[in-house]
Formats: structure tokens, C-alpha cells, sequence
């Protein structure tokens, strides 16, 4: 076990490391693209399209892009493809051990779907690589040439996504699927088209051909749709310790949501860069994320919108009508089991609620007695290894009370 999460520790941290020096590479290329200002006329007639100075670290730097290619290519040229490349490796590998290693604890939550750990593995590999052909699929047939079409395919695309994989697994499971799929799109999109587009260049280059415009324009497309899906794969990546998005009723709405406002906030600094300044964009997509945030934490897992009198006359009802039997077992369950499954957790290691289950209130409690009986009573491995000392007769009230309750 401690092995393991050394493991995991290593590879989770090289992940991260990757992602930043890739992502971080992508902002930077983005930027500079939309800076580059017309060059002097010595300039240009060198080739050079765009011209940029900065000065940072102590030195100046002079960035020149050509609008077709160097006379000859230098010994020395860099591609930024091994960032993107060791983050996808590193997530999968990742992926793999937490979340197919360990199906039967992050992956599989009995009360969404039922589900083996083979069977599960399978939906998941099914979510990201059928993910992948759909994307690519669409990408080469004539859609890929209706930028607007195809944005919105793209996002059918990603809500169903989630909507499947909130309807198969745990809510960390669904939501790191749908970020593993968006992942490898855009890995994809450095290996099966930026790539063979810059080979293509460098050749034309090297043979003194001529460069095909259609080339550089198909590379642009993607690493557009790379851009607006960074802000929302980095908060996929964080979103595991804020249970309240992943654990909502609605998940794959939230994350929706979520992945669409992060996006549009991205538009308005990709307008920036290019001296466009749309405060409405910033603001609205503020409003977005607070509108988000109330949403999700209204009380009551209610269906969304409407909430209707009789739903608040349920929930007010509930706290006085505890019988001495439910008493006993909300009493047992604040000291052995709210230290973890609590809003806020008192246990050292857990500090978020595990999986997001909490057994705050009664409503809480009473939704989800099928699963707290089967593992304090049936399987026995709640409270987790015990630390809290669970005894014998406190298994038996809270097995009673489900019988009683059943029958
Ligand atoms: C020391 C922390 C800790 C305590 C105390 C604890 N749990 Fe847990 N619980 C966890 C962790 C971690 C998980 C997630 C891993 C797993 O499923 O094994 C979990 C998962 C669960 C699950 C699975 C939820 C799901 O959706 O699959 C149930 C049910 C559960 N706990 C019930 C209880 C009950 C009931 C108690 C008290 C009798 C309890 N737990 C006490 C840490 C704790």
C-alpha cells in the first residue's frame, strides 16, 4: 500500500511538472502570437512576418516568425512535443493505477451503477479512445471545416461524455474520464496533426518546395481547440478535492458549466492578447462562476431550478421526526463516522470528505442507508481500518434499524 502511494506520489508529481511546461509552453506560443508586430523593412526582406522584443530574466530577447520558413533549416530546432507527450503517458499511467488499479474504491460507486472492475476499466478505456475517434473522425470529414459546427459537435460531444460517465462511475471516477478524454485530444492533436504538419514544413524547407498554406492553417485549428480546453482540464485536474462539484446530483451539468464559462474567460485573454478588451467577457464569466457556485451549493440536492414548497416542507420536517432507534444510530454515527464523512472533517488524514459522502444531517444519513449498512455491517471495512474503534453492539444498532427500517 505505502509502495504504491509512493508510486503514485512520483508519477503524479511528474505529471504535474509536465503539464506546466506544457501548458505553460502553449500560453507562451499563443501569446506570443498574438503580439507579434509588423517588422522594419530590413526586416521583412529577410522573410520575417513578425516581430516581438521582450526583456525578461536579466536579458533582452528578439523573436522574429516567418511567413514561410528559414532559407535553410537550423542544426538546432525545438518542437515542443515531449511536454505533451510524458503528460498524456504520465496521466494514463496515473489513471491507470488509481483508478483501474484501484477500480473498486475511486472508480466504482455501487449506488451509481453496479459495476466489476473489468467492466468498469472497459466503459472507461470506451469513454476516452471512442472519445478520441469521434474527435478525430470529425476533424477530417467536412464538419472539421465549419469552425463554428464543429464547436458545438465538440461540446455535444463532451456533454455526453460526462453525462455517461456520472451515470457509470464514482464522482472523481467520471469527472478524471472526462479530463482523461480531453487529454488525449489534445495530445492527439499534437501527435496526429501539429506534428505531421511541422515534419511536412521542415521538408518543404529542407527540399526548397513549396509550403502548402492548408498545413499550417489544419495545425492552427487544433491547437485553437487546445487553447480554450486548458482552463477546463485544469480544473478537472484540481476538482478532486472539491467534492461539492463532483458529488452534486447533476455532476455532469456542473462540470459542463463549469468547462464552458472557464473557456469563454479563456476568449477574453485570447482577445486581449490580440489588443481586443471585452470587460464584458470577464465580467459575464464571473457572473457565470458565482451563479455556478450558488447553484451548487443550495441546500438540497434538488432538481435544479424550481424548488418547489413541498420539497422545503420535506427537509424542514426531518430533524424533529427522529425516532429514539434513528437517534441511536445518528449518535453512533457523529463519533465514528462524521470525524471523515463531514463537511468538515476532523480526521488528520482525511481532511475532505471521502468520496464525498458525509453524514452530516439525517436526510444524509436516511439516502444512502443501503450503503452505510452494507459496510458497517455486511463487509465491515467502515469506519476505514477501524480508527475510530467501532464496536460489536454499535454494528448491531445500526443493523437493527436497517431491518427494521426494510421490513
Ligand atoms: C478514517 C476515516 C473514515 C471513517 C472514520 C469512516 N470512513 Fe467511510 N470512507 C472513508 C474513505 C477513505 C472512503 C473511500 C474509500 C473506500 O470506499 O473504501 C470511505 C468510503 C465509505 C463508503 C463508500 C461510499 C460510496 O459512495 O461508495 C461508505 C458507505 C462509508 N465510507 C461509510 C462509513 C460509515 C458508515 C462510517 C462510520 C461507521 C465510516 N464510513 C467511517 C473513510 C472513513
Amino acid at each position: 500500500m505505502m509502495l504504491l502511494d509512493w508510486i503514485s506520489l512520483f508519477i503524479r508529481w511528474f505529471h504535474v511538472i509536465a503539464g506546466v511546461a506544457w501548458i505553460g509552453a502553449s500560453f507562451y506560443f499563443v501569446w506570443l502570437d498574438n503580439n507579434l508586430d509588423t517588422p522594419p523593412d530590413w526586416k521583412k526582406k529577410k522573410g520575417i512576418k513578425g516581430d516581438l522584443w521582450a526583456v525578461h530574466g536579466g536579458g533582452f530577447y528578439e523573436v522574429a516568425k516567418y511567413e514561410y520558413g528559414p532559407e535553410v533549416i537550423p542544426e538546432k530546432l525545438h518542437w515542443f512535443k515531449w511536454e505533451a507527450y510524458t503528460t498524456w503517458i504520465s496521466g494514463f499511467l496515473l489513471l491507470g493505477l488509481v483508478y483501474y488499479h484501484g477500480a473498486a474504491i475511486y472508480l466504482i460507486d455501487t449506488s451509481v451503477m453496479d459495476l466489476t472492475p473489468g467492466e468498469a476499466i472497459a466503459r472507461g478505456l470506451g469513454i476516452i479512445f471512442g472519445g478520441l475517434f469521434i474527435y478525430e473522425a470529425a476533424c477530417r470529414s467536412p464538419l472539421g471545416r465549419y469552425p463554428k459546427a464543429f464547436g458545438i459537435m465538440f461540446l455535444i460531444l463532451l456533454a455526453a461524455a460526462s453525462f455517461l460517465a456520472t451515470h457509470w462511475f464514482s464522482g472523481r471516477g467520471a469527472f478524471i474520464h472526462v479530463g482523461a478524454l480531453i487529454g488525449t485530444i489534445m495530445a492527439g492533436n499534437v501527435f496526429f496533426k501539429i506534428m505531421p504538419a511541422q515534419r511536412l514544413m521542415v521538408d518543404a524547407v529542407t527540399n526548397k518546395t513549396e509550403i502548402d498554406p492548408s498545413w499550417g492553417l489544419g495545425a492552427k485549428l487544433r491547437s485553437v481547440h487546445n487553447n480554450y480546453l486548458t482552463l477546463p482540464l485544469l480544473f478537472i485536474m484540481i476538482s478532486n478535492h472539491y467534492a461539492m462539484t463532483y458529488q452534486h446530483e447533476q455532476a455532469w451539468l456542473v462540470l459542463m458549466a463549469i468547462g464552458i464559462v472557464s473557456a469563454w474567460i479563456r476568449h477574453y485573454f485570447n482577445l486581449k492578447h490580440i489588443g481586443i478588451s471585452r470587460p464584458s467577457i470577464l465580467i459575464t464569466g464571473f457572473i457565470g462562476m458565482f451563479t455556478i457556485a450558488y447553484w451548487v451549493s443550495m441546500p438540497t440536492p434538488a432538481p435544479v431550478a424550481t424548488v418547489t414548497s413541498s420539497t422545503t416542507e420535506v427537509v424542514e420536517a426531518k430533524p424533529a421526526a427522529l425516532s429514539p432507534e434513528q437517534q441511536a444510530v445518528f449518535d453512533v454515527m457523529q463519533v465514528h463516522c462524521a470525524n471523515c464523512h463531514s463537511a468538515a472533517p476532523t480526521d488528520d488524514i482525511f481532511v475532505v470528505a471521502p468520496l464525498g459522502v458525509k453524514y452530516d444531517s439525517w436526510a444524509e444519513i436516511e439516502t444512502k442507508a443501503a450503503l452505510i449498512h452494507h459496510r458497517t455491517v455486511i463487509t465491515k471495512d467502515m469506519p476505514m481500518m477501524n480508527r475510530t474503534g467501532m464496536t460489536e453492539e454499535e454494528r448491531q444498532i445500526i443493523a437493527r434499524w436497517f431491518a427494521n427500517k426494510s421490513k
